[in-house]
């Protein structure tokens, strides 16, 4: 489709190790639109990196914040918004970012959410335990509900650049 016409903002939700982020940059510069990676306004916010956010005030406050600054970064038009894995988890949040932009799941397989992941070690949720465990638990309660995002796109163990492709196919 003519995605440069498109004025709605993109929401780009999945795992950890999707490639939301990397995607999303890409993605932006593409369409001309601002990046804009929420787990980094959350840290503004706070004035903490989210392991501090999560080790000093507990995962419920994160979800909290995390909430809160969705709801705030959906009211700018032309963004390209890549979310924490947990962010579309809330109900409160997946409406609104199903009723005021165009969500996208990145749906990535186990293996290649394994090998992403092992390289960077800021998320809490990956800090403990058996990394393939872990994530193969994730995806079980979350791919269920990623699924509701209005788009699927599949990320292969290929460059980014083949999603971000995928991506404006797919677009209205
Ligand atoms: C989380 C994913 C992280 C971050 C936090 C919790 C999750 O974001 O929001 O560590 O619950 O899946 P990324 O998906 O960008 O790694």
């Amino acid at each position: 489709g003519d995605a440069a016409a498109a004025l709605r903002s993109l929401v780009l939700v999945g795992l950890m190790g999707a490639g939301k982020s990397s995607v999303g940059r890409r993605l932006a510069t593409r369409l001309g639109f601002d990046f804009i990676d929420a787990d980094t306004e959350i840290e503004k916010a706070a004035g903490a990196t989210i392991p501090e956010i999560f080790a000093e005030h507990g995962e419920a406050a994160f979800r909290d914040g995390e909430r809160k600054v969705i709801a705030r970064l959906l009211d700018q038009p032309r963004i390209v918004l890549a979310t924490g894995g947990g962010a579309f988890m809330n109900g409160e949040t997946r409406a609104r970012i199903r009723e005021r932009s165009h969500s996208i799941w990145i749906k990535a397989s186990l293996d290649v959410l394994v090998k992403r992941c092992a390289r960077r070690s800021n998320r809490p949720l990956l800090a403990n335990g058996d990394l393939r465990s872990t994530l193969d638990r994730l995806m079980r309660e979350r791919y269920p509900v990623y699924a509701e995002a209005e788009f699927t796109v599949t990320s292969l163990d290929g460059p980014h650049e083949a999603v971000v492709e995928e991506i404006l196919q797919v677009l209205p």
